[in-house]
Protein backbone atom coordinates (compact mmCIF):
# COMPACT_ATOMS: atom_id res chain seq x y z
CA UNK A 1 0.00 0.00 0.00
CA UNK A 2 2.94 2.76 0.27
CA UNK A 3 2.78 2.81 -3.52
CA UNK A 4 -0.66 3.75 -3.56
CA UNK A 5 0.08 6.40 -0.74
CA UNK A 6 3.11 7.54 -2.73
CA UNK A 7 0.86 8.12 -5.75
CA UNK A 8 -1.73 10.23 -3.53
CA UNK A 9 1.12 12.29 -2.49
CA UNK A 10 2.99 13.13 -5.78
CA UNK A 11 -0.75 13.99 -6.83
CA UNK A 12 -1.14 16.04 -3.61
CA UNK A 13 2.22 18.12 -4.61
CA UNK A 14 1.43 18.07 -7.90
CA UNK A 15 -1.90 19.80 -7.98
CA UNK A 16 -0.18 21.98 -5.07
CA UNK A 17 2.27 23.11 -8.20
CA UNK A 18 -0.64 24.00 -10.32
CA UNK A 19 -1.32 27.76 -10.11
CA UNK A 20 -3.92 27.88 -12.81
CA UNK A 21 -6.76 26.04 -13.88
CA UNK A 22 -4.88 24.40 -16.71
CA UNK A 23 -1.94 23.57 -14.87
CA UNK A 24 -4.04 21.57 -12.51
CA UNK A 25 -6.29 19.91 -15.45
CA UNK A 26 -2.45 18.71 -16.64
CA UNK A 27 -1.66 17.64 -13.40
CA UNK A 28 -5.11 15.86 -13.29
CA UNK A 29 -4.59 13.96 -16.42
CA UNK A 30 -1.39 12.43 -15.15
CA UNK A 31 -3.44 10.85 -12.29
CA UNK A 32 -6.94 10.60 -13.50
CA UNK A 33 -7.02 10.64 -17.39
CA UNK A 34 -6.39 7.70 -19.80
CA UNK A 35 -2.94 7.26 -19.51
CA UNK A 36 -2.75 8.28 -15.71
CA UNK A 37 -1.18 6.45 -13.04
CA UNK A 38 -4.21 5.42 -11.38
CA UNK A 39 -6.04 4.58 -14.49
CA UNK A 40 -3.41 2.23 -15.33
CA UNK A 41 -3.10 0.72 -11.96
CA UNK A 42 -7.16 -0.43 -12.12
CA UNK A 43 -6.09 -1.77 -15.75
CA UNK A 44 -3.73 -4.41 -13.69
CA UNK A 45 -6.68 -5.57 -12.18
CA UNK A 46 -7.81 -8.11 -14.49
CA UNK A 47 -4.47 -10.24 -14.07
CA UNK A 48 -5.35 -10.81 -10.43
CA UNK A 49 -7.54 -13.42 -8.53
CA UNK A 50 -10.89 -12.70 -8.02
CA UNK A 51 -9.96 -12.45 -3.73
CA UNK A 52 -6.82 -10.16 -4.67
CA UNK A 53 -9.06 -8.48 -7.37
CA UNK A 54 -11.12 -7.41 -4.30
CA UNK A 55 -8.84 -6.21 -1.54
CA UNK A 56 -6.56 -4.39 -4.65
CA UNK A 57 -9.17 -2.71 -6.55
CA UNK A 58 -11.21 -1.54 -2.99
CA UNK A 59 -7.42 -0.25 -1.83
CA UNK A 60 -7.24 1.56 -5.46
CA UNK A 61 -10.61 3.20 -5.74
CA UNK A 62 -9.76 4.45 -1.60
CA UNK A 63 -6.50 6.09 -3.16
CA UNK A 64 -8.33 7.40 -5.88
CA UNK A 65 -11.17 9.36 -3.92
CA UNK A 66 -8.09 10.71 -2.42
CA UNK A 67 -6.88 12.31 -5.59
CA UNK A 68 -10.18 13.36 -6.31
CA UNK A 69 -10.65 15.04 -3.13
CA UNK A 70 -7.47 17.05 -3.52
CA UNK A 71 -8.29 18.05 -6.89
CA UNK A 72 -11.43 19.39 -5.79
CA UNK A 73 -9.85 21.01 -3.22
CA UNK A 74 -7.38 22.92 -5.28
CA UNK A 75 -9.79 23.77 -7.73
CA UNK A 76 -11.67 25.69 -4.74
CA UNK A 77 -8.75 27.02 -3.87
CA UNK A 78 -7.49 27.96 -7.40
CA UNK A 79 -11.00 29.38 -7.61
CA UNK A 80 -10.69 31.28 -5.09
CA UNK A 81 -7.47 32.91 -5.82
CA UNK A 82 -8.82 33.95 -8.98
CA UNK A 83 -11.75 35.78 -7.81
CA UNK A 84 -9.40 37.86 -5.12
CA UNK A 85 -7.20 39.00 -8.22
CA UNK A 86 -9.91 39.74 -9.66
CA UNK A 87 -11.77 41.45 -6.72
CA UNK A 88 -8.18 43.61 -6.23
CA UNK A 89 -8.13 44.52 -9.89
CA UNK A 90 -11.70 46.20 -9.74
CA UNK A 91 -11.26 47.26 -6.44
CA UNK A 92 -12.68 51.44 -5.89
CA UNK A 93 -10.78 52.69 -3.29
CA UNK A 94 -13.10 55.27 -1.74
CA UNK A 95 -10.93 56.50 0.06
CA UNK A 96 -8.46 58.15 -2.56
CA UNK A 97 -8.91 62.20 -2.74
CA UNK A 98 -10.53 62.92 -5.67
CA UNK A 99 -8.96 65.12 -8.57
CA UNK A 100 -10.19 68.87 -8.01
CA UNK A 101 -11.21 70.86 -10.97
CA UNK A 102 -9.61 73.87 -10.63
CA UNK A 103 -12.15 76.78 -10.31
CA UNK A 104 -11.61 79.47 -13.43
CA UNK A 105 -12.10 83.00 -11.98
CA UNK A 106 -12.21 86.59 -14.05
CA UNK A 107 -8.76 88.65 -14.70
CA UNK A 108 -7.89 91.20 -12.68
CA UNK A 109 -8.56 93.35 -15.70
CA UNK A 110 -12.34 92.20 -16.23
CA UNK A 111 -12.96 92.54 -12.50
CA UNK A 112 -11.75 95.82 -13.19
CA UNK A 113 -13.86 96.59 -16.53
CA UNK A 114 -16.91 94.61 -14.53
CA UNK A 115 -16.63 97.33 -11.36
CA UNK A 116 -15.78 100.49 -14.49
CA UNK A 117 -18.87 99.54 -15.87
CA UNK A 118 -21.04 99.20 -12.59
CA UNK A 119 -19.91 102.41 -11.04
CA UNK A 120 -20.64 104.25 -14.57
CA UNK A 121 -23.80 102.45 -14.75
CA UNK A 122 -25.14 103.70 -11.38
CA UNK A 123 -24.67 107.12 -12.75
CA UNK A 124 -26.44 106.95 -15.91
CA UNK A 125 -24.17 106.00 -18.39
CA UNK A 126 -24.74 103.36 -20.88
CA UNK A 127 -22.28 101.08 -22.04
CA UNK A 128 -21.00 100.65 -25.48
CA UNK A 129 -18.79 98.04 -27.23
CA UNK A 130 -17.10 98.40 -30.76
CA UNK A 131 -14.88 96.66 -33.21
CA UNK A 132 -11.39 96.66 -32.57
CA UNK A 133 -10.21 97.09 -36.28
CA UNK A 134 -10.91 100.30 -37.19
CA UNK A 135 -10.95 102.55 -39.97
CA UNK A 136 -8.88 106.21 -40.26
CA UNK A 137 -11.80 108.10 -39.88
CA UNK A 138 -13.16 107.03 -36.85
CA UNK A 139 -9.88 106.90 -34.89
CA UNK A 140 -8.48 109.95 -36.16
CA UNK A 141 -10.56 112.05 -38.73
CA UNK A 142 -13.71 112.34 -36.76
CA UNK A 143 -11.13 113.21 -33.44
CA UNK A 144 -10.10 116.00 -35.45
CA UNK A 145 -6.44 114.42 -35.84
CA UNK A 146 -4.77 116.45 -38.70
CA UNK A 147 -3.33 114.73 -41.83
CA UNK A 148 -0.15 114.20 -40.54
CA UNK A 149 -0.39 113.58 -36.62
CA UNK A 150 2.34 111.51 -36.03
CA UNK A 151 0.02 109.06 -33.87
CA UNK A 152 -0.96 108.35 -37.83
CA UNK A 153 2.99 106.81 -38.14
CA UNK A 154 3.34 103.39 -38.97
CA UNK A 155 5.89 103.22 -35.72
CA UNK A 156 2.39 103.94 -33.64
CA UNK A 157 0.26 102.00 -35.27
CA UNK A 158 -0.59 99.36 -36.00
CA UNK A 159 -1.85 98.78 -39.78
CA UNK A 160 -4.11 95.79 -41.39
CA UNK A 161 -5.31 94.64 -44.78
CA UNK A 162 -7.17 97.12 -46.73
CA UNK A 163 -6.31 100.27 -45.22
CA UNK A 164 -7.78 99.31 -41.88
CA UNK A 165 -5.82 99.49 -38.31
CA UNK A 166 -6.28 98.05 -34.70
CA UNK A 167 -8.00 101.09 -32.69
CA UNK A 168 -5.14 102.90 -31.09
CA UNK A 169 -7.65 104.18 -27.91
CA UNK A 170 -11.28 103.81 -27.48
CA UNK A 171 -12.04 107.19 -28.72
CA UNK A 172 -13.50 106.30 -31.95
CA UNK A 173 -16.59 105.19 -30.14
CA UNK A 174 -17.48 108.61 -28.89
CA UNK A 175 -18.20 109.23 -32.77
CA UNK A 176 -19.90 105.81 -33.54
CA UNK A 177 -21.72 106.10 -30.22
CA UNK A 178 -22.73 110.03 -31.11
CA UNK A 179 -23.99 109.74 -34.63
CA UNK A 180 -26.30 106.52 -33.66
CA UNK A 181 -27.61 108.50 -30.67
CA UNK A 182 -28.70 111.79 -32.80
CA UNK A 183 -29.99 109.60 -35.60
CA UNK A 184 -32.19 107.92 -32.70
CA UNK A 185 -33.34 111.26 -31.50
CA UNK A 186 -33.09 113.44 -35.05
CA UNK A 187 -37.23 113.40 -35.70
CA UNK A 188 -37.82 114.86 -32.11
CA UNK A 189 -34.93 117.28 -32.46
CA UNK A 190 -36.43 118.38 -35.97
CA UNK A 191 -39.71 119.04 -33.93
CA UNK A 192 -37.49 121.20 -31.69
CA UNK A 193 -37.13 118.85 -28.65
CA UNK A 194 -33.67 119.37 -26.99
CA UNK A 195 -32.02 115.60 -27.75
CA UNK A 196 -31.52 113.44 -24.54
CA UNK A 197 -27.92 113.82 -23.08
CA UNK A 198 -25.64 111.72 -24.17
CA UNK A 199 -23.87 109.74 -21.48
CA UNK A 200 -21.43 106.87 -22.23
CA UNK A 201 -18.41 104.33 -21.40
CA UNK A 202 -16.83 102.21 -24.08
CA UNK A 203 -14.57 99.86 -21.90
CA UNK A 204 -12.11 97.48 -24.82
CA UNK A 205 -9.25 96.04 -25.95
CA UNK A 206 -6.45 99.29 -27.73
CA UNK A 207 -3.07 98.47 -29.49
CA UNK A 208 0.43 100.25 -30.06
CA UNK A 209 3.35 99.62 -31.21
CA UNK A 210 4.52 99.67 -27.45
CA UNK A 211 5.93 97.18 -25.90
CA UNK A 212 7.64 97.05 -22.07
CA UNK A 213 7.35 96.81 -18.08
CA UNK A 214 4.80 99.91 -18.42
CA UNK A 215 3.21 99.39 -21.87
CA UNK A 216 1.77 96.19 -23.89
CA UNK A 217 0.96 96.33 -27.49
CA UNK A 218 -2.39 95.52 -26.49
CA UNK A 219 -4.04 96.86 -23.51
CA UNK A 220 -7.27 98.15 -22.32
CA UNK A 221 -8.86 101.75 -22.38
CA UNK A 222 -12.42 102.90 -20.62
CA UNK A 223 -13.78 105.94 -22.86
CA UNK A 224 -16.11 108.04 -21.64
CA UNK A 225 -18.49 110.53 -22.83
CA UNK A 226 -20.92 112.81 -22.13
CA UNK A 227 -23.02 115.52 -24.34
CA UNK A 228 -25.48 117.52 -23.34
CA UNK A 229 -27.18 121.59 -23.20
CA UNK A 230 -24.99 122.38 -20.24
CA UNK A 231 -22.27 119.96 -18.99
CA UNK A 232 -19.10 121.60 -18.47
CA UNK A 233 -15.93 120.81 -16.88
CA UNK A 234 -17.54 121.04 -13.10
CA UNK A 235 -19.26 117.87 -13.88
CA UNK A 236 -16.41 116.36 -15.19
CA UNK A 237 -14.44 116.76 -11.79
CA UNK A 238 -17.21 115.68 -9.74
CA UNK A 239 -17.92 112.24 -12.36
CA UNK A 240 -14.50 111.82 -12.31
CA UNK A 241 -13.73 112.82 -8.57
CA UNK A 242 -16.49 110.23 -7.43
CA UNK A 243 -15.63 107.41 -9.88
CA UNK A 244 -12.07 107.33 -8.05
CA UNK A 245 -13.46 106.78 -4.17
CA UNK A 246 -15.42 104.38 -5.43
CA UNK A 247 -13.18 102.49 -7.33
CA UNK A 248 -10.47 102.54 -4.97
CA UNK A 249 -12.50 102.80 -2.00
CA UNK A 250 -11.18 105.28 -0.53
CA UNK A 251 -11.70 109.22 -0.10
CA UNK A 252 -8.18 109.31 1.32
CA UNK A 253 -7.21 110.44 -2.54
CA UNK A 254 -7.07 114.03 -4.65
CA UNK A 255 -7.34 114.52 -8.41
CA UNK A 256 -5.25 116.94 -10.15
CA UNK A 257 -6.38 118.42 -13.54
CA UNK A 258 -2.85 118.60 -15.28
CA UNK A 259 -3.29 121.06 -18.93
CA UNK A 260 -2.69 118.87 -21.72
CA UNK A 261 -3.25 118.59 -25.47
CA UNK A 262 -5.41 116.09 -27.61
CA UNK A 263 -6.91 116.91 -31.16
CA UNK A 264 -10.15 116.21 -29.80
CA UNK A 265 -10.31 118.00 -27.01
CA UNK A 266 -10.37 121.91 -26.06
CA UNK A 267 -9.28 122.51 -23.00
CA UNK A 268 -7.59 119.46 -22.37
CA UNK A 269 -6.14 117.68 -19.09
CA UNK A 270 -4.63 114.67 -17.75
CA UNK A 271 -6.08 113.39 -14.72
CA UNK A 272 -3.52 112.21 -11.94
CA UNK A 273 -4.82 111.01 -9.03
CA UNK A 274 -2.34 111.13 -5.40
CA UNK A 275 -3.36 108.41 -2.48
CA UNK A 276 -2.90 110.33 0.76
CA UNK A 277 -1.70 106.69 2.70
CA UNK A 278 -0.85 103.47 1.77
CA UNK A 279 1.76 102.25 0.14
CA UNK A 280 1.22 104.63 -3.00
CA UNK A 281 1.08 107.64 -1.02
CA UNK A 282 2.31 111.18 -1.71
CA UNK A 283 2.63 109.94 -5.65
CA UNK A 284 0.64 111.58 -8.55
CA UNK A 285 -0.21 108.93 -10.67
CA UNK A 286 -1.43 109.48 -14.06
CA UNK A 287 -4.80 107.83 -14.74
CA UNK A 288 -6.49 109.51 -17.40
CA UNK A 289 -6.96 111.84 -20.49
CA UNK A 290 -9.91 114.35 -20.43
CA UNK A 291 -10.74 117.42 -21.58
CA UNK A 292 -14.06 119.26 -23.08
CA UNK A 293 -15.34 117.89 -26.83
CA UNK A 294 -14.00 119.90 -29.00
CA UNK A 295 -16.35 121.92 -31.57
CA UNK A 296 -15.28 120.02 -34.77
CA UNK A 297 -15.79 116.77 -32.88
CA UNK A 298 -19.22 117.68 -32.00
CA UNK A 299 -20.14 118.69 -35.39
CA UNK A 300 -18.70 115.26 -36.63
CA UNK A 301 -21.88 114.10 -34.10
CA UNK A 302 -23.86 115.83 -36.30
CA UNK A 303 -24.63 117.96 -33.89
CA UNK A 304 -24.10 122.17 -33.39
CA UNK A 305 -21.54 122.66 -31.55
CA UNK A 306 -22.77 126.43 -29.84
CA UNK A 307 -25.77 124.08 -28.94
CA UNK A 308 -24.24 120.92 -27.47
CA UNK A 309 -21.01 120.36 -25.32
CA UNK A 310 -19.43 118.19 -23.01
CA UNK A 311 -16.79 116.17 -21.89
CA UNK A 312 -14.35 113.17 -22.60
CA UNK A 313 -12.36 110.86 -21.20
CA UNK A 314 -10.02 107.97 -21.66
CA UNK A 315 -8.48 105.97 -18.91
CA UNK A 316 -5.91 103.19 -18.96
CA UNK A 317 -7.58 100.37 -17.56
CA UNK A 318 -4.50 98.25 -16.81
CA UNK A 319 -3.21 101.20 -15.42
CA UNK A 320 -6.33 101.40 -12.44
CA UNK A 321 -6.05 97.69 -12.41
CA UNK A 322 -2.28 97.96 -11.06
CA UNK A 323 -2.79 100.51 -9.12
CA UNK A 324 -5.92 98.89 -7.38
CA UNK A 325 -4.52 95.30 -6.43
CA UNK A 326 -0.08 96.73 -6.13
CA UNK A 327 0.91 94.72 -9.25
CA UNK A 328 4.45 96.48 -10.60
CA UNK A 329 4.58 94.87 -14.11
CA UNK A 330 1.59 95.31 -16.77
CA UNK A 331 3.27 91.91 -18.31
CA UNK A 332 1.94 89.99 -15.67
CA UNK A 333 -1.43 90.37 -16.81
CA UNK A 334 -0.67 89.06 -20.12
CA UNK A 335 1.77 85.93 -19.44
CA UNK A 336 -1.44 83.96 -18.44
CA UNK A 337 0.35 82.97 -14.99
CA UNK A 338 -2.13 80.64 -12.99
CA UNK A 339 0.01 81.35 -10.38
CA UNK A 340 -0.32 84.99 -10.59
CA UNK A 341 -3.88 85.10 -12.03
CA UNK A 342 -5.78 82.24 -9.10
CA UNK A 343 -4.85 85.51 -6.57
CA UNK A 344 -7.79 87.35 -8.02
CA UNK A 345 -10.34 84.96 -7.24
N1 LIG B 1 -7.55 108.73 -26.46
C1 LIG B 1 -6.56 109.30 -25.59
C2 LIG B 1 -5.34 108.41 -25.54
O1 LIG B 1 -5.46 107.25 -25.83
C3 LIG B 1 -7.07 109.47 -24.18
C4 LIG B 1 -8.10 110.53 -24.12
C5 LIG B 1 -7.74 111.83 -23.84
C6 LIG B 1 -9.43 110.23 -24.31
C7 LIG B 1 -8.68 112.83 -23.76
C8 LIG B 1 -10.38 111.23 -24.23
C9 LIG B 1 -9.99 112.54 -23.95
O2 LIG B 1 -11.67 110.99 -24.40
O3 LIG B 1 -10.93 113.50 -23.84
O4 LIG B 1 -4.29 108.83 -25.20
Amino acid sequence: MTELNAIVESARAAFSLAVTPADLENAKAQFLGKTGRMTELMKGLGALSVDEKKSRGAAINLSKQAIEAALTERRAALALAELEVQLKAEALDVTLAGRKRGMGSLHPVSLSMERIEQIFGSMGFDVADGPEIENDWYNFGALNFPEDHPARAMHDTFYVEGGKLLRTHTSPMQNRYAVQHVKKHKAAMSAGAVMPEIRVIAPGRTYRVDSDATHSPMFHQVEGLWIGQNVSFKDLKVVFTDFCHTFFETKDLELRFRPSYFPFTEPSAEIDIQFQSGPLAGRWLEVAGSGQVHPRVVENFGLDPEQYIGFAFGMGADRLTMLRYGVNDLRLFFDGDIRFLSQFQ
